[in-house]
């Protein structure tokens, strides 16, 4: 296959925006400079890394760390290796990232949430291109593409004094812009094609819907805040409830509660697309939990505090529909491997979705 099919084949869309975008990576892969890639969430940055990894030619793998969903005090051991005995915990030596992308491609995502102390370690590996892990004196040759996203306004970050300008220019040789859905509304269809044909291989038991011109026209007008990582799953949960059906207006329409003024409901907001890290700590302290009562820090009693009766089924249901849009979030919107995380079967995790589809929807009426 040749470099622009396969790029075609990875990052979808005809607009001249898109265009750009493949032409960028077409012409900095080769190259050994380091590449930051910029865009709001769920436009496909790490597709960006993904290609460049691909069209460099490195016969390495293609490592991806989020730094964002990593605990601080965790990630210098995750990107650098530590040594035996190193610190507690640490029962065996463990490679870091860093070395496990020898000669492939380091993708560092969310790089502007990267812990202060931590960006001058990085630094420094990329000035001396060696590693030392946690606990050793040796410094281990490393040979790594770098490429890096984010979608926070790292320049802005930089300015501030919360990221090291002189890491902002390493990182930033090359630096390349995913634009928005909205501003690429005529790449709608050819998304709606290419994802429902990934719906169609993951989910063997759905059948993608598809959707009439006036519906189609409803879904361009639409300011997809979630971008593609919000198409996909609007199109998993319009083909959950309409299997292989034509939808028009009146079956989309409450699927998009907010459609009117572009906002993502709070639920859309925090399950669909977000990024799961950057949920509530209420939240986090919930999800971070197995047993919710063993959590000492949800004060039960909080919510007997306002005069009126908790609703313990609606509680409940909120937390169990929370549980499941984050699993289905968190294994990109998969649903067998989301039901492998809830220790559900596939058909109890479908029959959940239908439900909370259907009790949305009742809801808008
Ligand atoms: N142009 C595209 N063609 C096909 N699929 C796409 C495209 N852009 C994004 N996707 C898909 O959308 C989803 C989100 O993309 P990706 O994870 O690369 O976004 P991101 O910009 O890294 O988001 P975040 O900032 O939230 O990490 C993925 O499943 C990806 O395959
Ligand atoms: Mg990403």
């Amino acid at each position: 296959m040749t470099n622009s099919k396969f790029l075609e084949n990875l990052i979808a869309g005809s607009s001249a925006k898109m265009q750009e975008v493949r032409q960028h990576i077409a012409l900095a892969a080769p190259y050994p400079v380091n590449v930051l890639a910029i865009g709001p969430t769920g436009s496909g940055k790490e597709l960006i890394a993904k290609g460049i990894h691909k069209l460099s030619a490195r016969t390495g793998k293609f490592i991806a760390v989020n730094t964002a969903a990593i605990p601080a005090d965790l990630l210098e051991a995750e990107l650098f290796g530590h040594e035996k005995g190193s610190f507690t915990g640490a029962d065996k030596a463990r490679k870091g990232k860093v070395e496990e992308a020898a000669n492939g491609t380091l993708f560092l995502d969310e790089i502007g949430d990267m812990p202060f102390s931590l960006q001058a370690k990085l630094l420094r590996v990329l000035e001396t291109k060696t590693v030392q892990k946690i606990g050793s004196e040796k410094s281990i040759p490393v040979d790594f593409r770098l490429v890096c996203a984010t979608h926070t306004d790292i320049g802005e970050l930089a300015r501030q004094g919360k990221f090291r300008a002189d890491l902002l220019y390493r990182i930033a040789v090359y630096t390349i812009e995913n634009p928005p859905l909205a501003e690429r509304t005529e790449d709608l269809e050819e998304l709606i094609t290419v994802l429902s044909m990934r719906l169609k291989k993951t989910e063997t038991k759905i059948k993608p819907a598809t959707f009439d011109a006036e519906a189609l026209g409803f879904l361009r007008a639409y300011t997809w805040p979630g971008n593609i990582r919000e198409l996909a799953n609007f199109l998993q949960k319009c083909s959950v409830l309409f299997s292989g059906q034509t939808l028009g207006i009146e079956e989309i329409r409450p699927l998009m509660p907010n459609f009117e003024t572009g906002e993502p409901t709070e639920i859309t907001q925090a399950s669909l697309w977000d990024d799961p890290t950057e949920r509530s700590s209420s939240e986090e302290d919930l999800l971070g939990s197995n047993k919710i009562e063993s959590n000492e820090s949800i004060d039960f009693i909080d919510y007997f505090s306002r005069n009126q009766p908790l609703n313990l089924r609606q509680f409940l249901s909120d937390i169990e529909e929370k549980l499941v849009t984050t699993a289905l979030q968190q294994s990109d919107g998969s649903v067998e491997v989301a039901a492998q995380k809830l220790g559900l079967s596939s058909e109890d995790l479908l029959d959940k979705i239908k439900l909370y589809a259907v009790m949305n929807r009742s809801l808008m009426k």
